[in-house]
């Protein structure tokens, strides 16, 4: 039987379905956010289903999880595929998790087939990919890739001050693995990650699978408006210094000039803090977070120029600064590897086409190590980043065979 042939449908859609009550929501998503106790129940399960089938696992200093399943040449290079199990606070049931669930089923159908691969085929979930409770974002990933300072990570706090290095402390107490020991990061061979689409080109074009070709570019920001708190009913409006209308003229300002004429830009302002939040107090502080993406780095810098320039000209009277807190730039995957997928959806006798991929992911810093590449499936109305989130069980099990494929190529390499 081939690896294909042994990927199971039901089994992979049963996980899936497991994996929604780790922090389900009443909608139907999830809010499994990272080094949460969600996070951790979702981390206890796939050691338990890993240790269940005979693989090993263990995690490294930013908590980042593998599963391996052995090769006929242990000291070869790993081939490695993987993705996220944190969720957006409103989240959906498959962003993230998918790539870790086709993973792991990629292992089991080895194992099923009984292939043996000289490689070692390894499983990954990465530690805070979404970057919604800790920035930034794809953060395990790019420690593993050294794009990222461990110790400045491990200083991280969420919203609510909460250190990084604590939550995950207490996530590996209730979820524990052997640790790897020192920086994380290891050699290896090949990574391929499968993701849902999260936009709607798959769908409108009846394609079952998407060749990602490349990740466009990604910086975020942090927007930060000081004013003076005062009395709402006795303060005159020459007297103010409200942070929240300097944050409502800046925030105008970029929306006009981020709207490019082909809607390429995406701009995006997610969250919006007001202190101390009382309805007769003039903010005395504003905070909002940007988010910006482009396929072109200088198109980036130059529309990052003049954010710059809008927060200097719109806060007065009140001091503004605006603070970059990621850049991450564009990624173009492994020709080799976006071949191999390629050939192996049309084996596999799947409609695909080639596409870039809106949305961040993991692979975007592995790709900086090795050959990487990902493969997409659709998501229905390509909704995604809400609880609704959709897709279907023999979609995700159509980007596992490929996925299998794939790996089973690059492990006998
Ligand atoms: C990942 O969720 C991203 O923001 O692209
Ligand atoms: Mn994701
Ligand atoms: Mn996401």
């Amino acid at each position: 039987m081939s690896g294909a042939n042994a990927v199971k449908e039901d089994r992979l859609w049963q996980r899936h379905v497991d994996r929604a009550k780790l922090g389900g929501t009443p909608k139907g998503g999830v809010n499994r956010q990272a080094l949460s106790a969600e996070d951790a129940a979702a981390r206890n399960l796939l050691a338990a289903w890993a240790r269940a089938r005979g693989f090993s696992i263990f995690t490294d200093a930013i908590g980042n999880l593998f599963v391996r399943r052995e090769g006929t040449h242990p000291h070869e290079q790993p081939v490695m595929s993987g993705s996220h199990m944190d969720s957006q606070p409103t989240g959906g049931r498959f962003d993230g998790m998918y790539g870790v669930l086709a993973a792991f089923e990629s292992l089991e159908a080895l194992e099923d087939a009984g292939i043996k691969t000289k490689r070692p085929v390894m499983a990954v979930a990465w530690t805070n990919e979404e970057g919604s409770r800790f920035q930034p974002g794809a953060m395990g990933s790019a420690v593993f890739a050294r794009r990222y300072e461990l110790d400045e990570m491990l200083a991280q706090k969420d919203w609510k001050g909460v250190v990084l290095k604590d939550a995950l402390a207490e996530t590996l107490k209730a979820a524990p693995a052997p640790m790897r020991a020192g920086q994380p990061g290891f050699a290896v061979d090949a990574y391929v990650e499968v993701h849902i689409e999260q936009g709607p080109r798959l769908e409108n074009e009846k394609k079952t699978i998407g060749v990602v070709t490349a990740i466009q570019g990604s910086r975020r920001y942090i927007v930060t408006i000081d004013g003076e708190e005062a009395h709402a009913g006795t303060t005159p409006r020459a007297a103010r210094k409200d942070a929240y209308a300097a944050a409502t003229r800046i925030a105008a300002a970029m929306y006009e000039a981020t709207t490019d004429q082909d809607d390429t830009l995406r701009f995006t302002i997610g969250r919006v803090e007001v202190s101390p939040g009382s309805p007769n107090t003039v903010p005395g502080k504003s905070v909002f977070t940007i988010d910006m993406r482009h396929p072109d780095n200088d198109v980036l810098a130059s529309y990052e120029a003049r954010l710059h320039e809008i927060v200097q000209s719109k806060a007065a009277p009140c001091p503004a600064a605006i603070e970059r807190v990621t850049n991450v730039p564009p990624t173009n995957f492994d020709t080799g590897v976006i071949g191999l997928v390629r050939d192996a959806a049309t084996r596999l006798k799947l409609t695909n086409m080639d596409m870039p991929s809106g949305a961040g992911h993991d692979a975007m810093h592995i790709a900086t190590l090795c050959p990487a590449g990902m493969i997409f499936v659709p998501c229905e109305r390509g909704i995604s980043h809400n609880e609704i989130e959709n897709a279907s069980p023999s979609d995700l099990a159509a980007g596992t065979r490929v996925l299998v494929e794939v790996l089973e190529k690059l492990a006998n390499k």
